[in-house]
């Protein structure tokens, strides 16, 4: 039997990943570290299950006696405007995170980490093959989110390479869906948020941005079967998201059609809001065969929107 300790297990994301990891019959123990930033003790709560124990600790500075079989390491803000808010503790999550977590992999264990589509920067090509090493500014406003997350595939290719180290990086593309926060302040959340308090909903720039949206159901599925059930030791750096491109605009325009009464309204651009992006996702058809996303983006929004409500008390 395995013992698992996943890093940023409150989070949106992390705590989708919990509920899979508790339908295993091979794990004995589920340690979830998380020290609450963006992340809510909330979003374990479907969860009963003797085998997690919750510990409320930054990951940097968690310690254990034990050494771990699989090791997950989520813990990072992912919203632009909650990791621009503190980059020193954004970095520190990621790098000294994946520093620590590494000390505590048992020999022949497996460290997993989400990396991000981020890594390319404002790409300059489109889609984005994992082979396209980035457009990234080291001094932008991202930079502590972009460069952080690629410190670490350094840091996680490194011990691989060099020290044998088993290791899967995975690379995701926007992720949305239940358990995002009400104020995470991404667009698609944000526009949904603003529709339910009849407010309007705000583009930043002219909106023809894009992004690749996958629904949380969809990019778990893939993260479970790379992560473990596929048995692949594939240690990546793989792209997992939704090749479907659509324009900020376009998700706007779809939400005011559902949900009239919110008009659009423009605000400046973002300052270096990354233009497009897009997964090219041929290597992930090799390494999971049949997984791509499922769920329309028009499905996966109003699906969310029951979510939200009943969230936000509407
Ligand atoms: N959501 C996306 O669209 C997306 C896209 C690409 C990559 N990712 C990556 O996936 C992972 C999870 O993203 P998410 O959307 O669930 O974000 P999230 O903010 O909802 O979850 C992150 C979790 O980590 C916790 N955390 C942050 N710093 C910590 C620290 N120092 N110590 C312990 N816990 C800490 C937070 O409290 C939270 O529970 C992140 O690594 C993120 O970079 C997310």
């Amino acid at each position: 039997m395995i013992e698992v300790l996943l890093a940023g297990g409150c989070g949106f994301i992390g705590s989708h990943l919990a509920d899979r990891l508790c339908r295993r019959n091979d794990v004995s123990r589920i340690v979830v570290v998380d020290n609450l930033w963006t992340g809510r003790i909330e979003n374990l709560s479907a969860i009963d299950d003797i085998r997690v124990e919750f510990v409320r600790a930054d990951v940097e500075h968690f310690k254990s006696d034990t050494q771990f079989d699989e090791i997950y390491h989520l813990a990072s803000p992912a919203s632009p405007p909650w990791y621009m808010a503190q980059p020193l503790r954004t970095i520190s999550a990621n790098v000294l995170g994946a520093m620590n977590l590494l000390g505590m992999l048992k020999p022949g264990g497996v460290i997993c980490y989400t990396s991000t589509s981020e890594v390319y920067g404002d790409p300059l090509v489109n889609p984005q093959p994992e082979s396209y090493r980035g457009s990234v500014d080291c001094t932008g406003p991202r930079s502590s989110y972009d460069e952080s997350k690629r410190c670490v595939e350094a840091m996680l290719f490194g011990a691989s390479n060099v020290h044998g180290t088993r290791v899967k990086v995975a690379r995701l593309f926007n992720v949305y869906g239940p358990r995002t926060r009400p104020d995470d302040g991404r667009a698609v959340s944000n526009f949904i948020t603003q529709a339910l308090r009849g407010e309007p909903l705000t583009v930043y720039g002219d909106g023809s941005q894009s992004r690749s949206w996958g629904h949380i159901d969809d990019i778990v599925d893939g993260l479970e079967r790379y992560f473990w059930s596929d048995g692949t030791d594939y240690s990546g750096p793989l792209n997992i998201g939704n090749d479907r491109e659509i324009s900020v605009l376009e998700v706007a325009q779809f939400i005011n059609a559902s949900f009239p009464g919110s008009p659009i309204v423009f605000l400046p651009p973002v300052p270096q809001d990354p233009t497009n992006r897009r997964p090219d996702l041929t290597l992930c058809n090799q390494v999971l065969p049949g997984w791509k996303c499922q769920i329309p983006y028009e499905e996966g929004v109003l699906r969310s929107v029951d979510w939200f409500r009943r969230e936000m008390r509407l």
